[in-house]
């Protein structure tokens, strides 16, 4: 039995998670010419530390707690598309990383050096949230099978 994770003990929370990244997502899109044109307000900028601070740490604590503690169970269920969709969300994890590793960089560089070509930024920003996207549907749909459920019930109790 694997121990119980600290910040996605159960279904709300992995909610607000999931909702936490769709609007900082869209944020962070609101404010890509700002950002690329060197026109950030204060406030902008403000919520920009936010989002980056949110990405790189809460983002990855639940990627590994997700890894720790919800995978492992759901891979040694009797259900193959299940297991088979769990390894296709730790893959999705693996290019998380590497995009939002990519997406910092280029938005650390732009913010150092603003009115900078804007494209790098851009299609870094285009493929993190694309993967995301596609990772929250998937993760969505595994964590709300019989077998994900049960694992969040033990938790209640
Ligand atoms: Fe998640
Ligand atoms: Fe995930």
């Amino acid at each position: 039995m694997t121990s119980q994770p600290t910040l996605m003990a159960s279904l709300d929370l992995q909610d607000v998670a999931h909702q936490l990244v769709q609007q900082f997502m869209d944020e962070l899109q609101e404010m890509l010419d700002d950002l690329i044109s060197g026109t950030l307000s204060a406030q902008q900028a403000n919520v920009l530390s936010k989002i980056v601070s949110f990405f790189d740490n809460e983002m990855k604590q639940h990627h590994v707690e997700e890894e720790r503690h919800i995978f492992p169970v759901l891979l040694s269920k009797d259900n193959e598309l299940l297991r088979e969709k769990v390894r296709m969300l730790k893959a999705d994890h693996d290019e998380l990383r590497k995009g939002w590793s990519d997406l910092k960089r280029a938005i650390e560089q732009m913010a150092a050096s603003p009115a900078a070509d804007g494209k790098t930024l851009r299609a870094c920003f285009e493929r993190y949230s694309e993967c995301f996207a596609r990772h929250l549907v998937l993760e969505e749909s595994v964590q709300y099978s019989p077998e994900a459920k049960l694992l969040f019930k033990s938790w209640d109790s």
